[in-house]
């Protein structure tokens, strides 16, 4: 199997796409006229990095490897200046490019650096996490954390993404549960097959059916709204409460996204009638992501809460669902969001 997609930006940039079996290599990500490649890898990957600039450099153009500190507490500006020092160093030109291994964290940095280094340089996508394939890869959305998760970031595609379901199969189930709870995420908005997959099996889900799955309501949303005007704010269903649980309580974007689901769907069931937030519940209970997160000060879920992107003059806004798969876009009031709260054990 191998499946292609095109998203195409409004100022006419293209990121291609590629989701398939054994498809990591030098070919399908260095761009044919690339001067030289910095290679930016999380230490897990090193190895496959390390093998793919040495692919890289047997096909005729120079590659190095930059192993970057991992995970979201390194996803800062201090890493971000220590890729554009190595750029330096090394007297990257435009016509040179990165290629990123990793996780979302790694290629969230890593497209920064390509949006900003020379005012823009060319980067493609290895995700190696669940997570990574079907959210953070796809869509050009670049950022860092700055007193607040992707508060610092610009949107720019990388040139190729290319996702091997062979990486994403032999992960550690850890990551794959992390990575369910944005997979299944688009199902709930806009997909009944990857819901019917994660019901059916758990995290047993099969990868060949809910990657690709999720990611074709990624493409499709980001082509129709790159700039998150309209309908693109709907792959944020469960990250209001999530994003603030997730610095709160120190937890995981995938654990933080799967609570922020529950608190979603039990505003959802308030606010507009939807009837499956207990059918919801347990499916992400099924997968073993948490459904709660007892423990919590309110007051400082409220206060990481009153920094999300989605709050505008007249308060907070959430995504909501009236039904799987027809989401929308509403203002919260005190009353609902103690809804969303109780749903999910904070007090
Ligand atoms: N992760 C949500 C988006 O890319 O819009």
């Amino acid at each position: 199997m191998l499946e292609r997609h095109q998203i195409e930006a409004p100022d006419g940039r293209i990121c291609e796409i590629a989701i398939g079996r054994g498809i990591a290599n030098a070919a399908a990500l260095v761009l044919p006229n690339a001067g030289r490649v910095g290679v930016v890898a999380q230490p897990t990957v090193e190895q496959l990095a390390t093998k793919l600039a040495v692919e890289i450099g047997d096909s005729g153009t120079a590659a190095d490897v930059l192993v970057l500190p991992d995970g979201d507490e390194a996803k800062n500006l201090l890493t971000v200046e220590s890729v554009y020092e190595w750029l330096n160093r090394q007297g990257f030109t435009r016509h040179d490019m990165l290629v990123a291994v990793g996780g979302g964290a790694l290629t969230d940095v890593a497209g920064f650096v390509a949006a900003t280094y020379l005012r823009g340089i060319e980067v493609s996508y290895l995700p190696t996490t669940l997570l990574g394939a079907v959210d953070a890869s796809i869509g050009g959305k670049t950022g860092v954390n700055v007193g607040g998760k992707n508060l610092a970031g610009a949107f720019r595609h990388p040139a190729r993404v290319v996702v091997d379901l062979d990486i994403i199969d032999a992960l550690p189930e850890g990551l794959l549960r992390e990575g369910a709870a944005e997979t299944v995420k688009a199902g709930f908005i806009a997909d009944e097959e990857i819901i019917a997959e994660y019901e059916r099996a758990g995290l047993g889900a099969e990868i060949d059916v809910v990657v690709p799955a999720a990611i074709r309501v990624k493409v499709e949303t980001v082509q129709s709204d790159f700039t998150e005007q309209g309908r693109r704010a709907f792959l944020n269903y469960g990250h209001t409460l999530g994003h603030a649980v997730e610095i709160a309580a120190g937890i995981s974007h995938g654990d933080a996204v799967a609570i922020g689901m529950v608190a979603a769907g039990a505003v959802s069931a308030a606010a507009v009638g939807f009837a499956h937030h207990e059918r919801q519940q347990e499916i992400i209970g099924r997968i073993g992501l948490p459904v709660n997160v007892p423990g919590l000060e309110r007051a400082e879920v409220e206060c990481l809460m009153g920094r999300d992107k989605k709050r505008d003059r007249e308060g907070l806004r959430m995504v909501l669902l009236e039904d799987f798969g027809r989401p929308l876009l509403r203002h919260v009031d005190e009353d609902l969001l103690e809804v969303g709260f109780a749903a999910i054990g904070v007090e």
